[in-house]
């Protein structure tokens, strides 16, 4: 596998360009945009700004969408375009799923859900209320005893939640707090064998990407899920969510949310879960998020784009967590949440809190080490819960909207710049 050039592939992204000098370190909450997606969606809105079913210009926007999901087809690994739909965002996509699956979910059915990112687990807590169904909370353990936010989802815990009622699992491939990537398929398999073996009639695997997809290749096929979702804001593209739906779902449990006249055989995904267009223009704006990964690297393919930025998450994540973990920084409060060592299913994307110091020093508000480094103005990262509310008020119960401190880098970023976050954390640690 080729490594991939940071230096060559920044010229990619006009807002690196324009800012040189500034560091972007909140790309989990949502990345930059290649120069090919802002020419694809101008082009859209200048030569094919038409609505779909109209012949009366020589573009064509079903062209354009075909094109759109063919390439989203190749993100998610998926069998067919028939099985992507396009929404403003993937907590819409997965709302307008909860409530395409309300008529195969019967009360007393169990869906189990984590703590993480509400995208995956409100529209499912909505749509047990409104059924009589159970929900039940897959939660972390700590892998460090002495570090009470050392969280990690094990899945030997999911396991004993799976019973002959469970209909729905919802979880998340990678933390947007954590930052840990899950053995997928192990636990989406070993999850069917035991609702098999416990008599479920129907238990179907939704699955959060919108984290995971900027820095791994996504495979639907492999895991075995039924529905998946990403987000192309987080991707390098334009805002907008894609949502994959297995075909076979598609016709056995999803009904249509919004048209009364469709059949529940009828299998235009379109139809069935997308309650009018999605921004078309945007939807254009993300064919070129393929081809740019498939450009990363030598080999030409997403796996091997991959494998290149697992290399690179790997440096920049260890430089991170090397150093908020040194007995200096443990003496002063800092506190990582989530995984504290690097290695190859660690993403840059890393979420601490600074408690009071055993030399006396002060707990630090996340908001107030935040603000540290916007006075200097050169990285943009951010505090808060970041919707994984459950997650984080179990960090800061007192205080869930100031949250955690997380700083989150992708492929471009570069080891010069994690050394300049680690610069500026240094002076706001030890500021007073
Ligand atoms: C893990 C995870 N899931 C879901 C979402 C929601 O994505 P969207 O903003 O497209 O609804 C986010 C957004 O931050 C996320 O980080």
């Amino acid at each position: 596998m080729s490594p991939l050039n940071t230096t060559a592939l920044r010229s990619s992204f006009p807002a690196l360009t324009k800012n040189p000098n500034f560091i972007f370190g909140d790309n989990a909450g949502g990345s930059q945009i290649l120069q090919a997606s802002v020419d694809a969606v101008t082009d859209y809105l200048i030569n094919t700004n038409i609505q779909m079913g109209s012949d009366y210009m020589p573009a064509s926007t079903e062209r354009c969408m075909k094109l759109a999901q063919g390439l989203a087809v190749k993100m998610f690994n998926a069998k067919s375009a028939d099985e992507i739909v396009f929404g403003g965002s993937s907590t819409q996509n997965v709302e307008n799923l909860a409530r395409g699956l309300e008529g195969s979910v019967k009360e007393g059915d169990e869906i189990i859900v984590t703590w993480e990112h509400e995208a995956n687990c409100g529209p499912w807590k909505s749509l047990a209320a409104r059924t009589g169904a159970t929900i039940k909370y897959w939660e972390p353990t700590l892998l460090n005893s002495k570090n009470p936010f050392s969280y990690s989802l094990d899945p030997l815990n999911l396991i004993p939640l799976i019973t002959s009622r469970t209909r729905l699992l919802a979880f998340t491939a990678c933390s947007n707090i954590l930052g840990s990537i899950l053995p997928i398929a192990s636990i989406v398999s070993s999850a069917r064998t035991a609702a098999a073996s416990a008599g479920s009639p129907l238990f179907e695997v939704c699955l959060d990407c919108v984290a995971y997809a900027p820095h791994r290749r996504i495979d639907v096929q492999a895991w075995d899920v039924d529905y998946c979702i990403m987000s192309f804001y987080k991707v390098y593209g334009p805002h907008v969510g894609a949502m994959y739906v297995r075909h076979q779902q598609l016709t056995s449990s999803v009904s249509s949310i919004v048209h009364h006249f469709l059949s529940p055989e009828d299998d235009r995904i379109g139809y069935k879960l997308q309650p009018a267009g999605p921004g078309y223009e945007s939807v254009w704006g993300t064919t070129a998020v393929v081809p740019y990964l498939e450009g990363l690297t030598e080999e030409g393919t997403l796996e091997a784009a991959s494998e290149a930025m697992s290399a690179h998450d790997a440096e920049l994540a260890g430089m991170l967590l090397e150093f908020l973990t040194e007995e200096r920084q443990w003496k002063r409060g800092v506190r990582v949440v989530g995984e504290e060592k690097a290695g190859p299913d660690r993403m840059p994307t890393v979420s601490f809190v600074v408690g009071e110091g055993e030399d006396g020093e002060k707990a630090m508000k996340s908001r107030t080490v935040v603000k540290g480094f916007d006075k200097k103005g050169k990285i943009g990262i951010r505090y808060g819960h970041f919707y994984a509310f459950t997650l984080v008020s179990a960090v800061k119960p007192d205080d869930p909207s100031d949250g955690v401190v997380r700083i989150s880098f992708v492929h471009y970023n570069t080891k010069e710049e994690v050394q300049s976050a680690i610069d500026t954390l240094k002076e706001v640690l030890y500021a007073a």
